[in-house]
């Protein structure tokens, strides 16, 4: 099956954003993905929801928001208003994590968790058939245009096996450091969605780049 591809506009021009989305909506791309941040939960702010109220006015694309913040439940209802499919909660942000899922769902949503670097797969064990997506951060969170760091693709190939054990429907996102050579990478290891930033916004010719993704 083909990969979902979801370009990260955290590496997007923001003065000239409208240009980006076109390109985003004429391209192969699935998804849009969000990055929001607090400063706190990472060590950088990207951008909030009255500046996110116009950016998704400008796409149709299923948007796929990743809260890099404490505390997440607080914003249910604005990443609800901002017409998100997904939103996605780190587990090291959620002592209460099954409860935010159920909360996310019942607010319309799809509930999608993601984990650190240094996070176990394992700790996934419990909540894996509650959530409509895992999303294996393949970089410390914070910053687009980072290295990728190898042992995602263990921790991919772990996750799938939890899938497979547990019957669990959830689909395995990879976020930071994808480019062609990674994406291939990941792909065998099994992954199914995408994210990647720079190596679209950062490319000569970005829609090429998201054919070439999607045809890996
Ligand atoms: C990083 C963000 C990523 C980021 C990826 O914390 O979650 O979505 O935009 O950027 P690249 O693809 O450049 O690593
Ligand atoms: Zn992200």
């Amino acid at each position: 099956m083909k990969p979902i591809i979801s370009p990260s506009i955290l590496s997007a021009n923001f003065a000239h954003l409208s240009k980006d989305m076109d390109m985003i909506n004429h391209s192969e791309a699935d998804w849009v993905h969000i990055d929001i941040m607090d400063g706190v939960f990472v060590p950088n702010i990207s951008f909030g929801f009255p500046v996110l109220k116009f950016v998704t006015e400008l796409t149709k694309k299923p948007l796929d928001v990743h809260l890099m913040i404490v505390q997440p439940e607080k914003f249910i209802p604005e990443v609800k208003a901002l017409g998100a499919s997904i939103m996605n909660v780190h587990y090291e942000a959620c002592p209460h994590l099954h409860r935010v899922v159920q909360q996310i769902r019942e607010a319309g949503m799809k509930p999608a968790v993601t984990i650190n670097p240094a996070t176990p797969v394992m700790l996934l064990q419990d909540i894996i058939c509650d959530v409509h997506m895992v999303l294996i951060m393949s970089v410390n969170p914070g910053f687009g245009g980072q290295k990728f760091i190898e042992h995602s693709l263990e921790k991919v190939r772990e996750l799938r096996a939890l899938i497979d054990r547990t019957g669990s429907k959830a689909l395995i996102q990879v976020d930071g450091g994808v480019n062609l050579e990674t994406a291939k990478l990941l792909i065998e290891a099994g992954a199914d969605v995408l994210v990647a930033g720079n190596a679209i916004f950062g490319a000569e010719d970005p829609e090429k780049v998201i054919q070439q993704m999607k045809a890996l």
